[in-house]
């Protein structure tokens, strides 16, 4: 399938999101949202794609926020309607059962640093800049920046970079924990798809249990948290995927995941 702004291959297993507006450091605007929801409901019915990677077109950007010409002239009511259609789409991409892994290429700023707040696995070049500007634009940011930042770095770091819309260079957001590795420019997307190749080669039922685990858990007290996971724990072993894992182990042997 053609989209306008974005690429979109699956390569043994791995799709590879690209966005691709370089023009204007592919800036997200409604039809980008669009075909990024259409791409993420493509990955939650396709079995075959068993992680998803996304990037940004160029030399020079991830994302570089939402569209500041979209925007500019929005009323209060489209500009809520924008929002929710970004919350409902990274809301799916997060929630997605496979892997996501953000191979962070350059400028991620506003959009582009939420867009990577809802991957379950971030990696940055060292020319990445990671920073919610959009105090510097009289807004704030509208596609979760306030609340998944904070509860990635921390309160207060959240809000020095709501509130001062600094860029952080991505060995600091690596120091901050937004970003996990900090590699060249021409080692990043490489990486990026060989840890998603890594778990596409794991059982998908176990992998997509983990990532509900953790993520349901995250939001929860650790009572309820660890309930969950006893939950998911015990649904694990209903799966053939179990039986086979743990049989493969003791005759020495590769599994063969069916993935039920
Ligand atoms: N929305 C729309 N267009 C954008 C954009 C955005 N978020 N970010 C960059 N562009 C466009 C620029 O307008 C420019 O278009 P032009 O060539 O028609 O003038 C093109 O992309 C290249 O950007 P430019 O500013 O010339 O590149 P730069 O290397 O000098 O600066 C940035 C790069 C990222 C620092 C700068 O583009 C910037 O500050 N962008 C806005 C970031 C932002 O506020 N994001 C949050 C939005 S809520």
């Amino acid at each position: 399938m053609a989209y306008e702004n974005l690429l979109f291959e699956v390569q043994d297993g791995v799709g590879i999101l690209t966005f691709n507006r370089p023009k204007v450091l592919n800036a997200l605007n409604a039809k980008t949202l669009e075909e990024l929801d259409e791409v993420v409901r493509t990955v939650e019915r396709d079995r075959a794609v068993k992680a998803l990677v996304l990037t940004g077109a160029g030399e020079k950007a991830f994302i570089a926020g939402a569209d500041i010409a979209a925007m500019a002239t929005m009323t209060p009511a489209q500009a809520r309607a924008f929002a929710e259609r970004a919350h409902g789409v990274l809301e799916r991409l997060a929630l997605l059962p496979v892997p996501t892994l953000a191979a962070v290429n350059g400028y991620a700023l506003g959009g582009g640093c939420e867009v990577a707040l809802a991957c379950d696995l971030v990696y940055a070049s060292e020319a990445a800049r990671f920073g919610q500007p959009e105090v510097n634009l009289g807004i704030i940011p509208g596609f979760g920046g306030t609340q998944r930042l904070t509860r990635r770095v921390g309160l207060m770091r959240a809000l020095e970079m709501i509130l001062t819309g600094d860029p952080m260079p991505a060995a600091q957001a690596k120091e901050v924990g937004l970003v996990l590795d900090v590699l060249p420019a021409d080692k990043l997307l490489p990486h990026a798809v060989a840890q998603a190749r890594k778990i596409a080669s794991k059982g998908p039922v176990a992998v997509a249990l983990a990532k509900r685990a953790v993520h349901a858990g995250a939001d929860a007290d650790l009572r309820v948290a660890n309930e969950l996971e006893r939950q998911a724990f015990a649904s694990s072993f209903a799966t053939d995927d179990a039986r086979e894992g743990m049989r493969a182990f003791t005759e020495k042997r590769p599994p063969q995941w069916k993935g039920a």
